[in-house]
């Protein structure tokens, strides 16, 4: 039996492939390579030192799924393959709601047609939306401000509801706040596509100098140093948390929600000032007013995760910082070297 992982070869979908792997579960790859590269698949390879099957191709192709499932004897799946950009999902929300939402349901169209009734979901803090105080529960009011976010949003409650109409299945959602690091190995990372909009990858582009400074987004928030406060989570970490949810998963039946975060906050400056430090390097930085949509603290409540799930994040600041930063100077031009 094995586990199928859509977008295996995206960046948490990467990282959780090395722990299942580790951990001794058989995993089966599909991913289109819309936001990453066929050469994540050798190093995984070459990190773990097994080899897994793996399918080019789109979770909104039929046949394509048809094949998949009637080759390999699947029994639960992680589902990450999605779009993520939020600046994008503005511009182009067809896009978005045809990918994320269409390709969720002739997933769990076909699971449901295999009798594959367990699924793992990529879902994240975005749901949270703006209103929430930290620490966020999973029990708090959800809401969305972009169609990215109302994606994430439709996606669940259709898992949600699936869960509902039919007992035998198991869903598990899982809410990421902010992944950021890389393997140590430094052969697998991030891959952002074109300028990133994330603050970490922007950052590292900064301190290799692809890119000129850093552009903090707003100092006047009420928070200690009056930039954005975010609950960084090293990757690692999260693909650890993905074992835990695999494992609940195959022993219970119904729908939970789990936020994946640290309980930490650290605002902007903290992860300039952490990446400076611990890797020898300047990011120089302007302020410059706050960006559309953000609010000023976003942070979890990781009770529920640790109480259930027997999960909790152990990696430091130190460590994501310092992770991030051999993943991009080992490779500069992502996957290209
Ligand atoms: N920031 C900057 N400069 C940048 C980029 C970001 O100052 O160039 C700041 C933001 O204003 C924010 C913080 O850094 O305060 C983190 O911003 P990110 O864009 O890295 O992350 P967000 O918290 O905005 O969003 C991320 C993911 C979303 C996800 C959300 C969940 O990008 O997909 O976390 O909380 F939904």
């Amino acid at each position: 039996m094995s586990i199928l992982i859509t977008g295996g070869a995206g960046y948490i979908g990467s990282h959780t492939t090395v722990e299942l792997l580790n951990a001794g579960f058989d995993v089966v790859l599909v991913d289109d390579f819309s936001n990453s590269s066929p050469a994540v698949l050798e190093r995984l390879e070459k990190i773990t030192g097994k080899k897994f099957p793996f399918y080019q191709g789109s979770i909104l192709d039929t046949e394509f799924l048809d094949k998949v499932f009637t080759k390999e004897d699947i029994e639960l799946v992680i589902h990450f393959a999605a779009f993520k950009a939020v600046g994008e999902s503005v511009q182009k929300p067809l896009k978005y709601y045809k990918n994320n939402i269409s390709g969720t349901i002739t997933l769990l169209e076909k699971m449901k047609e295999y009798d594959v009734k367990n699924i793992v979901f990529s879902s994240s803090a975005t749901v949270y939306g703006t209103n929430n105080p930290s620490p966020m529960t999973e029990d708090m009011p959800t809401s969305a401000i972009n169609p990215y976010g109302y994606t994430k949003l439709m996606m669940e409650q259709i898992l949600t509801d699936v869960a509902a109409s039919d007992p035998s299945w198991s869903v598990t959602n899982l809410r990421y706040f902010n992944p950021i690091g890389a393997h140590e190995s430094g052969l697998i990372g991030e891959l952002p596509n074109g300028i990133p909009n994330n603050l970490m990858p922007y950052i590292t582009q900064v301190a290799i100098g692809k890119l000129p400074e850093l552009n903090v987004f707003g100092d006047d928030y009420p928070t200690p140093d009056g930039t954005g406060v975010r609950d960084y989570i090293h990757v690692l970490d999260l693909a650890s948390g993905h074992l835990a949810a695999v494992k609940y998963n195959l022993s219970h039946k119904g729908a939970e929600i789990f936020n994946l975060g640290t309980g930490h906050g650290y605002s902007v400056l903290d992860l300039v000032k952490t990446f400076e430090a611990e890797n020898k390097v300047t990011i120089p930085y302007r302020i410059q007013g706050r960006r559309a949509g953000d609010i000023a603290t976003c942070y979890a409540s990781p009770e529920k995760a640790k109480e259930v799930l027997g999960w909790e994040a152990k990696k430091t600041l130190k460590d994501m910082v310092r992770d991030s930063w051999r993943w991009q100077t080992t490779n500069p031009n992502g996957y290209e070297d």
